[in-house]
């Protein structure tokens, strides 16, 4: 039985702080589902550290419900949220909702997530009103990479906190289960987090959040670059390099395979084809 958006609540009414994690495909998803993550986030950050773009601007509904189902296989307790890609949901209310439920009808997932405060509004009680879950997403919005020119920390001022703390109670009326707050100050993230009931999930805003999410590949040493605001907590990089050179090396030194890694003929049939 899978994490509803009812018990991601209840982690804020009882005070306890809990995970987010993403993953992009069905090993993965396994291993985060059976760690016990409640919620698995399938980000459009997938463009980034599984494509290889600059953005996640690229990123198509079809990438996103590929890997999306992916992962809804490869779980089982977790709530899955697939990630609104770039424009999936802007043309108009109809168009989001026909892309909200392709996340839900041919991936599975049980959730969406969109970026945006009170531009999104709308378009989030449209969603909510058909009965779907869905998760905002504020502060550094990687959609509008180019509007925000670049990769930078969102509400230092005063001025642009406030818009946040707008954004934040939009959300909440609209009928969001829950928000992430991405790479704002811990100060802002601890006053939207008392201000509105619904849980925060940071990313980049400091330890008052209800709930932290990080990209797997960044805490797993995988990325090319690791964000400040993520810890490594291992090196799979280094894992997997060194693994792959002593393959390479088994290989060329015909150390790989042994007779224990092949397949044996019986005798008799291996006579009988030496003969004919
Ligand atoms: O795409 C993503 O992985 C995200 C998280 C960073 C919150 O939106």
């Amino acid at each position: 039985m899978r994490i509803t958006i009812n018990q991601v609540k209840e982690f804020k009414s009882k005070g306890q702080k809990f995970a987010m994690l993403t993953a992009y495909d069905y090993a993965t998803s396994r291993i985060v589902d059976e760690a016990g993550s409640p919620l698995i986030l399938v980000g459009d950050s997938l463009g980034m550290v599984v494509l290889g773009y600059d953005s996640t601007i690229p990123i198509t509904m079809d990438i996103m419900i590929h890997h999306t189902r992916a992962v809804v296989k490869g779980s089982k307790n977790a709530l899955v949220v697939g990630d609104m890609p770039f424009m999936s949901y802007h043309l108009s209310e109809e168009q989001a909702l026909g892309n909200v439920a392709r996340f839900l009808q041919e991936a599975g997932a049980q959730a969406v997530k969109l970026e945006g405060g009170v531009n999104v509004a709308a378009t989030i009680k449209r969603i909510v009103d058909c009965g779907i879950p869905v998760m905002g997403h504020i502060g550094l919005t990687p959609q509008s990479v180019n509007q925000l020119g670049g990769f930078r920390a969102q509400g230092k001022t005063a001025e642009s906190a406030h818009k946040l703390i707008s954004d934040a109670v939009a959300l909440e009326e609209a009928g969001a289960f829950a928000v992430v707050l991405e790479t704002v100050p811990s100060e802002l993230a601890e006053i939207i987090t008392q201000k509105i009931k619904i849980p925060t999930i940071g990313i980049g805003a400091g330890p008052n959040c209800d709930g932290q999410v990080q990209v797997i590949n960044d805490i797993l040493g995988l990325s090319d670059f690791i964000p400040r605001h993520a810890r490594k907590y291992a090196d799979v990089r280094e894992i997997m390099s060194t693994v792959v050179q002593k393959y390479i090396s088994d290989v060329a030194n015909g150390m790989f395979p042994t007779p224990a890694e092949s397949i044996q003929m019986v005798e008799s049939e291996l006579i009988q084809l030496q003969s004919s």
